[in-house]
């Protein structure tokens, strides 16, 4: 299992690295700027690769620049990547390090509050392929992982709401009592560096039970299977959503769903849309018909049938639960016309 270090400001040991034979820092254009000068003393010697920032670039093309610059700099088996960005460079940077000569050590310093909060943890690595999110990836854990909340503050807005979307569905799945305290809050008023504890303890236990989504694991999908569905949409017409807006509108929606099977009151339904819609506002909905077909791709499906994870009550969760093209429809027309 990984070490993991949630911290303020970052701060590394070089002992820490002293097994390993060599170093790649990979970041992306933000990254190297406003991330990189905080750390680049307190790392052994290294070389540094920028790539290009954006769930645009989270491709097999990136994975190239990866690859060779690893291959041109002749790191052995026993180097490190250490990946310094957001989810997408946590996704990618892992990827690339888990495939290189068979997989070689990683760690991650997660910048942004979504990769802090989720995408550090659990051990997925990925990229995108055409327009299907995720759809190539290995499941790898690092050796370590750095959070250091500081980070945040040169992190656009509209980026650390995206994070906030995972830290929401945290609660809505498992914590009534975080739900209730965050709800009361607006997106700036919330303590963050706390509920980055909280989303890493949570995620960590339900990972380390279930490290391969057998079970579990797939609770952790909740506004997923619509969120995908229109970040797939996003990237295929060359606007992508932020992955964090995206599950918010999904979560609205999967929570009608959920209404609908009598897993959630129409209070609770009621509370977690004005909620989401208030921090969140209202994205731009693909046609319904084109969000069902590529729905039909998830990972999460099995045969033929669409599967998706809910609230069962706010606090717990349930999986693996059959959703027909009815229950899309109704809850994309629930999602549209709802007025804060
Ligand atoms: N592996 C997992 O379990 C998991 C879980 C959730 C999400 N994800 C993935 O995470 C990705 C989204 O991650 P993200 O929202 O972090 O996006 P991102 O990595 O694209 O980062 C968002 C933007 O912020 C910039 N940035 C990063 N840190 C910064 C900082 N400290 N200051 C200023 N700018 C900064 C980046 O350059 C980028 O432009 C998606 O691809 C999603 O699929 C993976
Ligand atoms: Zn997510």
């Amino acid at each position: 299992m990984a070490s993991h270090y949630i911290q303020t400001k970052p701060s590394f040991s070089r002992a820490l690295f002293k097994e390993y034979t060599d170093m790649t820092v990979l970041m992306d254009e933000n990254t190297s700027r406003h991330c990189y000068p905080l750390l680049r003393n307190q790392l052994p010697g290294h070389s540094c690769l920028v790539l290009p920032a954006g769930e645009l670039y989270k491709n097999l093309d990136t994975c190239q620049m990866v690859w060779q610059h690893l291959t041109d700099h002749q790191l052995d088996r026993h180097g490190i990547v250490l990946v310094l960005g957001g989810g997408v460079l946590c996704d990618l940077g892992g990827f690339c390090a888990s495939t290189y000569k068979r997989g070689i050590a990683f760690a991650l310093v997660p910048t942004t509050l979504l990769a802090m909060a989720d995408a550090s943890v659990g051990g997925k690595t990925g990229i995108d392929f055409g327009s299907y999110k995720n759809h190539v990836g290995t499941f790898s854990e690092p050796d370590a992982i750095w959070a250091a909340t500081d980070f945040l503050k040169t992190l656009p807005a509209p980026e650390l709401r995206s994070g906030f979307a995972e830290i929401i569905k945290h609660a809505l799945i498992a914590d009534v009592r975080l739900w209730k305290a965050i709800s009361k809050k607006s997106l700036h008023e919330q303590n963050f560096p706390q509920l980055v504890r909280h989303s890493v303890k949570f995620k960590t236990a339900i990972t380390r039970k279930d490290p391969r989504e057998k079970g579990l694991r797939k609770i952790l999908n909740f506004g997923h299977s619509v969120g995908h569905g229109m970040e797939s949409l996003g990237l295929y017409a060359g606007k992508p959503l932020l992955h964090g807006d995206a599950v918010a509108a999904g979560m609205v929606m999967e929570a009608h769903i959920a209404f609908g099977k009598k897993l959630l009151s129409s209070r609770d339904l009621e509370d977690i849309t004005t909620y989401i819609i208030r921090v969140f506002g209202k994205v731009n909905l693909p046609d319904t018909d084109s969000l069902i077909k590529v729905m039909y791709q998830d990972k999460k499906n099995k045969g033929n049938r669409i599967l998706m994870a809910f609230p069962k009550g706010i606090g717990k969760a349930c999986f693996d639960q059959p959703v027909s093209e009815r229950e899309i429809r109704d809850a994309a027309a629930y999602y549209l016309k709802y007025q804060t």
